[in-house]
């Protein structure tokens, strides 16, 4: 199979760059004919661009006939797509080979995925690390797993607000020895950027396997998988201008080969007998039936959209909205922020808050009837809010297209959510 590093990237260095900010919402449908308006929920679902949907649409109209099957051109010119995206999603996250890519629905399935496939690995009495920063989808298939294998699962605490404690990690690898370690690079629920180089580092020595739950750090913060060293990294298309229903489990290619297969059917075999059957070999070995293959190759679209984008002018751009999030909310009566605004630690794309008087949930009602999409609730991550001693925050979480006069209309709907509630 060809490496990812020979890929040609002429197609790239010829388009013209992009900036992040208001200026590239034209690139937006949601923003020219959708309702557009002040769209502060990127961390549950990015906007998509053009490129996407015309890719999309593009497959279905032009390309559509089933990967790895006919011998016609349609279907030969289908798989070729195909593969390319994976060859595309390979160099975006630095890793070596596609054939380290494995194709699923989101990061949700890629973590089941993992905890099936590498389910005999583990014995009785293991332990899972993960940490209290996790969202749901990066805690419940471990605490099946446990359930499966008689296993432990166990958490990092995290501080007051909301970063890793690291001393409580440290002394955790230490003493419970893990077998696995699973942790975010960045939490959705507070903005919270974990050290997850130090993380997967000390996790490495002390002789356990490693899975990033890169849900929001691939799109946010980028990541070179191969230098960060971990054996699994996760993530979703839908967050990083993608469509749904597409996702990606990265895994280091002796790790994915020491995986059973999770579901059987097409695609995933090398032979089938009445007697019984053989299993493909890497990545194949994990795309049973037919692969979501329109989604993937516009999700190959929705890499190349991001290349068009400095890494270091996205980070820094969504980095100074939470910035300015925070700096304004903190002079704002009746907002408590939450997470590390309130230290100054590491943070990025999400800010967390809420109101004296107005329930999270009030307020993201009240705030939608002035055009200001914010998430309200628990963002999948209950173990966080419960450790925070809060029920449920409010959330605005940034993309490219997310600007300054968003964050203004946010203190204009918190003023008017204070006032109608203030009797
Ligand atoms: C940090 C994190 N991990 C995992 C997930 C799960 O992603 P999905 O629902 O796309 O599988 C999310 C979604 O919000 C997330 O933010």
């Amino acid at each position: 199979m060809k490496e990812s590093s020979e890929l040609n990237t002429s197609v790239l260095t010829a388009v013209e760059a992009l900036h992040p900010g208001e200026a590239v919402r034209h690139l937006f449908p949601f923003f020219t004919e959708g309702p557009g308006g002040c769209y502060l929920d990127s961390a549950a679902t990015t906007q998509k661009p053009h490129s996407v949907i015309d890719t999309l649409r593009d497959v279905l109209v032009n390309h559509n006939a089933n990967v790895h099957r006919g011998a016609y051109r349609l279907s030969a010119h289908a798989t070729e797509l195909f593969d390319e995206a994976r060859c595309k999603v390979a160099t975006y996250i630095g890793a070596r080979s596609e054939r380290s890519i494995v194709f699923v629905r989101g990061a949700t399935e890629a973590i089941n995925l993992v905890a099936y496939g590498a389910e005999h690995l583990f014995n009785e009495g293991d332990v899972i690390l993960l940490s209290l920063l996790e969202h749901h989808s990066n805690i419940v298939p471990w605490q099946m797993l446990a359930k499966r294998r008689n296993l432990t699962v166990a958490f990092t605490e995290i501080t007051p607000s909301g970063e890793l404690d690291m001393s409580d990690y440290k002394s955790k690898l230490a003493t419970l020895k893990p077998k696995m370690v699973a942790i975010t690079q960045l939490a959705n629920s507070l903005g919270t950027i974990t050290p997850i180089e130090e993380i997967v580092s000390l996790a490495q020595k002390a002789g356990a396997m490693t899975l990033v739950d890169g849900a929001q750090g691939v799109v946010h913060l980028g990541v070179n998988v191969e230098a960060l060293g971990c054996d699994f990294y996760v993530f979703s298309g839908h967050k990083m201008y993608g469509p749904t229903g597409i996702g990606v489990l990265y895994g280091r290619l002796e790790r994915l080969e020491a995986m059973q297969p999770f579901m059987g059917g097409g695609d995933m075999i090398s032979y089938v007998s009445v007697e019984g059957s053989g299993w493909a070999e890497v990545p194949q070995r994990f795309e049973a039936g037919t692969p979501a293959f329109p989604e993937a190759i516009a999700l190959g679209a929705a890499v190349d959209f991001l290349n068009r984008f400095s890494r270091k002018e996205v980070n820094a751009h969504e980095a100074e909205l939470v910035k300015h999030a925070i700096d304004t909310l903190r002079a704002e009566k009746g907002v408590t922020l939450h997470g590390p605004a309130v230290t100054g630690g590491p943070q990025t794309s999400v800010c967390s808050f809420s109101l004296d008087i107005v329930h999270p949930h009030d307020f993201a009602t009240i705030a939608d009837t002035f055009n200001v999409q914010v998430r309200a609730g628990n963002h999948c991550a209950m173990p966080t809010l419960r450790k925070l001693g809060v029920p449920a925050t409010a959330r605005m979480s940034f993309g490219v297209y997310s600007c300054k006069s968003d964050i203004t209309s946010v203190v204009t709907a918190i003023r008017e959510a204070r006032r109608m509630f203030d009797r």
